[in-house]
């Protein structure tokens, strides 16, 4: 772990610690991994309810819980803006790689999973049946263990990052997301993850321009390359979030 990673952990285990029933309106957590991103979050929801799929299969079934006071979405307060978001990724996976991920999936790997929001989605409002890993660091994941047992999730793996132990078996269809996660490692980290990622059906990522020193485009462009002969991908910078994020969504290629 860096200098700078372990200190806005430990600022974050901080405000966990003393707002155990607000901790999602805390600073360092509320900008790290639950911004009130309201804004995009109206962009991504209108986008979605231009989608007979979203509006069918994914919106309808959106909320969010107490746990933590997550903020209200305005155009939608049962869920929160964060929500919003994940939710999106869903729509950007069945609109780029014709995948429903919570119903077509059986093997999750969510690298740097925040607070855990992303599982909750697809476990409590997708029913999702399928293998889940989370991989974090260990302070993370204990936060994460707490916010989804105070939902009622189970059946997930709690892990550090060791390659070994997240990956597919024979006859799953698997998945490895890594939401602005990836983008924030250093790159000897970012190089265990990269040599599995054949491994994957299905791989979503979502960066921004650039962490730690790292130009992310650069980086994530180079990846694009070298994942091209296994994978159709689509790279794209976000329209909805001006120049500084951008996904890239793959799809491995007939065997
Ligand atoms: C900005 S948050 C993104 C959270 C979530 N994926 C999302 O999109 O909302 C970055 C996440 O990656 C995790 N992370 C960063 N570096 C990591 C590393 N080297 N190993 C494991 N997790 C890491 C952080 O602890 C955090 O959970």
């Amino acid at each position: 772990m860096t200098t700078y990673e372990k200190k806005y952990i430990e600022k974050i285990i901080e405000e966990y610690d003393a707002y155990p029933n607000e901790f999602l309106r805390q600073h360092m957590i509320s900008l790290c991994l639950h911004p009130n991103c309201q804004i995009q979050a109206k962009r991504y929801y209108k986008e979605m309810q231009k989608c007979s799929f979203c509006s069918q299969n994914i919106l309808p079934n959106l909320s969010d819980s107490p746990v933590g006071k997550p903020f209200e979405f305005e155009l939608l307060p049962k869920c929160s803006p964060m929500t919003i978001s994940h939710a999106y990724n869903f729509h950007l996976m069945k609109k780029y790689s014709n995948i429903f991920a919570p119903k077509e999936v059986s093997h999750v790997v969510d690298i740097g999973g925040g607070y855990g929001n992303l599982c909750r989605l697809f476990k409590n409002c997708f029913d999702y049946k399928g293998r889940y890993q989370i991989v974090d660091f260990p302070a993370m994941l204990d936060i994460q263990k707490k916010y989804l047992e105070q939902n009622a999730v189970t059946d997930v793996d709690f892990l550090p990052l060791d390659m070994d132990q997240l990956l597919p078996k024979d006859g799953e269809t698997s998945m490895l997301i890594a939401t602005f996660s990836m983008s924030e490692m250093p790159l000897a980290t970012r190089a265990l993850i990269e040599q599995h990622l054949t491994k994957y059906d299905y791989i979503f990522i979502a960066h921004n321009v650039k962490f730690g020193g790292v130009n992310n485009i650069e980086y994530f462009k180079n990846l694009k390359a070298t994942l091209s002969v296994n994978f159709e991908i689509d790279y794209f910078r976000d329209p909805h979030r001006g120049l500084n994020m951008w996904f890239m969504i793959c799809k491995r290629r007939e065997r």
